[in-house]
């Protein structure tokens, strides 16, 4: 589905992914963890093709549902239905909750309006609502459901509830559960490792801006010493 190989990447002259590969099957869920400054939000971008992978081999390769993806501009790689709901959630605040549903729709999606409402009842109480006056929580659902109705094929979304206070970091762990159970396979970065052992068939963690561990959700849940050793005590779930 989607296969990334040794991707590379910077901010000018600092070299932020050091060949970042991972892969993503058919209707899987896989989280990428690590540290702050890890390198996660950038390999999203990398693969969305905000950050341009360049480097050593042309800077990696993205391969998503068989195309080469890497190198494309953003557009071109949202428009095969590689999806990226970055942290700031980039929903209209000028604009109400329908009126931003409205403008991501796409005929041929599997989710329209009303399938977006019946997953977010709370976005259909909030329909006329601006997205300025929206909370934190209803803007992260607004912005997944804006995804939603622009086709996905993959969803990748960079730490969907943080900050979020616990009871809205159920509710959307239940909606992921929902567009997971839907087939759509997604790529989360979450540091919440409760929300990511409830959510996930596998785990990568990064560490400057490379892969230093990968595995299945059982594995890692029993495996105490990458926990710590990875993603410090502060993390442990
Ligand atoms: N726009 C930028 N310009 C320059 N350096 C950046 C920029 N964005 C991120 N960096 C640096 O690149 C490295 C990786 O950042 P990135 O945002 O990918 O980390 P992260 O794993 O998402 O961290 P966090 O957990 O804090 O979100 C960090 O050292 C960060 O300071
Ligand atoms: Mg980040």
């Amino acid at each position: 589905m989607l296969d990334v190989q040794e991707i590379h990447g910077y901010y000018g002259k600092s070299h932020v992914l050091q060949g970042v590969s991972l892969a993503v099957g058919e209707g899987e869920l896989v989280t990428l963890l690590g540290r702050n400054g890890a390198g996660k939000s950038t390999t999203l971008k990398a693969i969305a093709g905000i950050v341009q992978p360049k480097g050593p081999k042309g800077g990696g390769r993205v391969v998503f549902r068989g195309k080469h993806v890497a190198g494309m501009p953003p557009h071109r790689i949202a428009a095969e239905g590689l999806c990226f709901v970055p942290e700031h959630r980039g929903i209209f605040k000028l604009l109400t909750v329908e009126e931003n549903l409205k403008l991501a729709a796409r005929r041929d999606s599997p989710w329209q309006l009303d399938d977006v409402y019946r997953i977010f009842p709370r976005l259909r109480e909030r329909r006329s609502n601006g997205g300025a006056q929206l909370s934190g929580g209803e803007q992260q659902m607004l912005a997944i459901g804006r995804a939603l109705m622009n086709h996905p094929r993959l969803l990748m979304l960079d730490e969907p509830v943080e900050g979020l206070a616990p009871v809205i970091v159920e509710e959307i762990v239940a909606q992921l559960k929902v567009i997971k159970a839907a087939g759509v396979p997604i790529l989360l970065v979450e540091q919440n490792l409760q929300v990511c052992t409830q959510l996930a068939d596998r785990h990568v963690i990064i560490e400057q801006g490379r892969v230093v561990y990968t595995g299945s959700n059982d594995a890692f849940r029993a495996d105490e010493a990458v926990k710590d050793r990875y993603l410090g005590v502060g993390l442990a779930a």
